[in-house]
């Protein structure tokens, strides 16, 4: 290798190091935002809150949607990880319906449905911590 490709190679390496990096600090905003949409939904059936639950459900909702994006699964998922992508997408495919059902189900004031519904958010998070950290 010439003096001038290594430092190509170098810099090339310390932009894509940058990159994953970046998006780590983005994961982990969006992941506390779920958290924090999901704590509301908990509060808003406990305290018998409704707007709470709304206000939780849009959050995750919203929140999530950056999962879509196959580019953004991949690049959350470890290095040893990087197969499970459909496995992960999923997951979040999963917490899409669940927050549409749940909207319906408050439209409807069905809330033990809603309660359910819920349920299959927690559920569909835990699946992909499951994949991600090797649980
Ligand atoms: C598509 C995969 C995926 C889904 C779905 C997912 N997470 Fe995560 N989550 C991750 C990854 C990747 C991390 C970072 C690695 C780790 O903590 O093991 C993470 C980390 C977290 C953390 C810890 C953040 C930190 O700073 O330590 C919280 C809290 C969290 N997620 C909440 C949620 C909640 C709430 C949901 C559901 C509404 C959810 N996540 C759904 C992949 C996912």
């Amino acid at each position: 290798m010439s003096k001038y490709t290594k430092v190509i190679v170098a810099f090339l390496l310390s932009i894509s190091l940058a990159y994953a990096a970046e998006n780590e600090k983005v994961n982990a905003m969006v992941m506390i935002n779920m958290e924090n949409g999901l704590a509301n939904i908990q509060k808003g059936f406990l305290y018998n809150n409704i707007g709470m639950i709304k206000e939780g459900v849009e959050t995750v909702s919203k929140e999530n949607m950056i999962y879509h994006d196959r580019n953004v699964i991949r690049s959350i998922l470890p290095e040893n990880k990087k197969q499970m992508e459909n496995l992960a997408l999923i997951t979040s495919k999963r917490i899409d319906n669940a927050t549409d059902e749940m909207k319906s189900y408050i439209a409807l004031k069905q809330m033990k449905n809603a309660h359910n519904a819920y349920m299959d958010i927690v559920n569909a998070c835990t699946d992909c911590h499951v994949l991600v950290r090797g649980w």
